[in-house]
């Protein structure tokens, strides 16, 4: 006796629809998280930072090859402007874990950050430049606050 194909269920369906109409590498890049707190993104603090021109110059790079968002202090006031690389699901699978970056103030600095995120990002590609010398460490408390 011939099997019958399982029918699919509706909500497996929808599921895949809407997987589907993702764009193409939504999912699959970096995920560059800009801080826009009470220091960082403020002109009391960087006076001479256009910072929303930052954020425009960040996503326009980026394109399709990562997301950018800003969020509410990191509290890592300290170095700001924070702007953190997460990586790629490929790039956390091959040991890359979210960079922090400080002193984020210049555009020289914002295009070695889309250029590491078009290269693939923590765990598939070395930082370009001198990226690496704005790296720091926050403490388990100030990275698990990182927004998901
Ligand atoms: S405002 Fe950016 S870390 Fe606090």
């Amino acid at each position: 006796m011939a099997r019958r194909p399982r029918k699919e269920s509706a909500g497996t369906a929808a599921s895949r629809a809407s997987r589907s109409s993702k764009a193409p590498g939504a999912d699959a890049g970096c995920t560059v998280t800009v801080c826009r707190g009470c220091c960082c993104g403020t002109t009391a603090r960087h006076p001479e930072v256009d910072h929303g021109a930052q954020l425009v110059r960040l996503r326009e790079g980026i394109g399709d090859a990562g997301r950018v968002r800003a969020v509410p202090c990191l509290d890592a006031c300290d170095h700001s402007n924070v702007v953190v690389v997460s990586p790629s699901p490929a790039g956390r699978l091959a040991g890359g874990r979210p960079v922090w970056l400080g002193w984020v103030l210049a555009d020289d600095m914002l295009d070695e950050i889309t250029d590491w995120v078009r290269a693939g990002g923590p765990g598939i590609a070395e930082p370009p430049g001198t990226l690496d010398l704005q790296e720091f460490t926050v403490s388990r408390r100030v990275r698990e606050g990182l927004p998901g």
